[in-house]
């Protein structure tokens, strides 16, 4: 056997006639090893054959053939010559982890599940050159591949802004084209409610529609124009069937117990003061959070995550927690009996209302333990203690996701120097389209070390992954939502999948033209900055 660097396979395509499939892709495989032997040519002749719980990603495979090459290939049949095989097999790395061989005869792409296969099948997708093309040469080759990380995320917020079934479904196919495996969907915000809940129906007739939206940042300025959309429950299990099949599980996030203005507009009895309120119409955090004190309030919490848990089949829910301002608790009556009734004092090591912010939690936690689910919350959620099985968001840096793992609690990675993909990637700020602010370039999002080194290696295990964030603020449409994420993904996608020692940016620049191209066949908007 002859060994190459498989850059050197790809440098020795660029002249030949016949196109060539090349693995310098993204996420770099754990192991690319050129083989002896002859090509596998893909053409029209080509068979995808497959054990029958691998129909979906046989069927995905030819697809993506069809798409980059114009090739049509069979799928079913016997194995013979000229077939792609999928197959499980108990023997090869990890959960997540494949093994694709390619030789004259045969690709066999092999995993002990399915998710597996799905990302040998993303790799070999990601090799094909783009065009159309009679045939493909695909070099004798054998990759090894798992990822770091099992916990892989991207978050969407539909709430600042709407964006419908056919874009959220744009975007699952954004992350399986990076292998990344968890959708964190934000469905309920001081901006608007996303999602049906049966038994509270104001919630999206009242609470999904704001009045106008506030020009700029917060200039007190409104465009007059009505902003809103919802999901049916039903739009909502068709996404969560449509991620499942490319194996991303949704994760939606109700947001407890603040950023709940647009809840409190349809409900005003949930709010401190009683209201009126409006579904807030400019960008920040909202004052009028849900009452603490009455009890409804946790009715209301429990009614809702109780149809959550029935669209959603997560093992996670996220519960938000983030940014709930006290204000109007420190002059509730009601928020403060209720504390005194708990027995919460101030003047200690937390003040009184975190504890009681830490009470609601743990209520939502409790409820959802006997659903059979765990909880996500934000880093704000340690302030107020935690039960038992939270895992924490970290987004204010890393030092939420330090504590937590200290704690003994899992943690996932989202700090905001690296993973808010709402943040400018140019500093000529002149040029781009409006952003929040901050500045996270590519090459910054690609030099993430997820394994803070405050950390032993004990500890370090309870890091489960990393997230990209995407708040919608300053994104009012899906075509901008890509320019913020490609190819920010793309250098997320190595931090979440590959070995720290085998990350290497300028390994990476090399390799993204490559999935640019995949990018443009799929219309799929960028942003050029890395790639010009
Ligand atoms: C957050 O960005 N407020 C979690
Ligand atoms: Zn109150």
């Amino acid at each position: 056997m002859i060994l190459f660097a498989s850059a050197l396979m790809c440098l020795t395509t660029a002249a030949a006639a016949q196109p060539k499939a090349c693995f310098d892709v993204i996420p770099k495989p754990h192991k690319v090893t050129a083989a002896d032997g002859d090509p596998f040519t893909l053409s029209a002749r080509t068979t995808i054959v497959c054990d029958a719980v691998l129909a979906s990603e046989a069927s995905f495979l030819q697809q993506y053939i069809k798409q980059a090459t114009g090739i049509s290939v069979k799928v079913g049949g016997k194995a013979s010559r000229n077939t792609i095989v999928l197959r499980l097999d108990k023997s090869t790395v990890g959960d997540e982890g494949y093994n694709l061989y390619a030789n004259a005869n045969t690709i066999t792409i092999a995993a002990p599940t399915a998710a597996g296969v799905f990302y040998g099948v993303q790799t070999l997708r990601k090799s094909l050159p783009q065009g159309k093309a009679r045939s493909i040469e695909i070099p004798a080759v054998i990759v090894s591949d798992f990822p770091r990380f099992a916990y892989r995320g991207a978050h969407l917020d539909v709430c600042r802004h709407f964006f419908g079934v056919n874009e959220v479904k744009t975007y699952i196919d954004m992350l399986a084209m990076h292998n990344i495996n968890r959708l964190h969907w934000h469905i309920s915000e001081d901006q608007g409610w996303r999602i049906e809940i049966k038994s509270r129906p104001l919630l999206t007739e009242v609470g999904s529609k704001r009045e106008q939206t506030v020009i700029g940042h917060n200039s007190g300025k409104y465009d007059g124009k009505p902003h809103g959309g919802f999901f049916t429950q039903d739009e909502a299990r068709d996404i969560v069937a449509y991620a499942a099949l490319r194996h991303i599980t949704v994760i939606p996030e109700i947001d407890l117990p603040g950023h709940m203005q647009a809840a409190l507009a349809a409900y005003p009895h949930l709010g401190c003061t009683g209201g009126p309120y409006k579904v807030w119409q400019q960008w920040g955090v909202s004052d009028d959070v849900l009452c603490a004190g009455n009890p409804e309030t946790l009715t209301f919490i429990k009614d809702v995550l109780g149809e959550i848990v029935n669209i959603f089949p997560s093992q996670y829910i996220h519960i938000g927690g983030d940014e709930c301002p006290k204000v109007r608790w420190k002059e509730c009556p009601k928020c403060q009996s209720k504390m005194d009734q708990l027995g919460f004092k101030s003047g200690g090591k937390r003040p009184r209302e975190e504890q009681m912010q830490g009470y609601i939690m743990q209520q939502a936690e409790a409820f959802l333990a006997s659903k059979g689910r765990k909880v996500i919350g934000w880093d704000e959620i340690l302030e107020g203690g935690l039960g038992p099985d939270v895992t924490i968001h970290s987004w204010r840096g890393i030092e939420g996701a330090v504590e937590a793992a200290r704690q003994g609690h899992d943690a996932i990675l989202s700090p905001g120097s690296h993973m808010y993909f709402d943040h400018y990637q140019s500093r000529d700020t002149e040029h781009e389209p409006d952003a929040i602010g901050g500045y996270t370039p590519v090459e910054k999002v690609y030099a993430f070390n997820p394994a803070p080194a405050e950390l032993s290696p004990e500890q370090t295990k309870h890091i489960i992954g990393v997230q990209a964030n995407m708040w919608t603020e300053y994104i009012p449409t899906f075509s901008q939502i890509q320019y913020m994420a490609l190819p920010r993904f793309a250098a997320l996608s190595e931090v979440q999948w590959c070995q720290q020692d085998a990350r290497d940016y300028d390994s990476f620049l090399k390799r993204l033209p490559r999935l640019v191209a995949l990018y443009r066949t799929c219309g799929y908007n960028y942003a050029k900055h890395v790639v010009e």
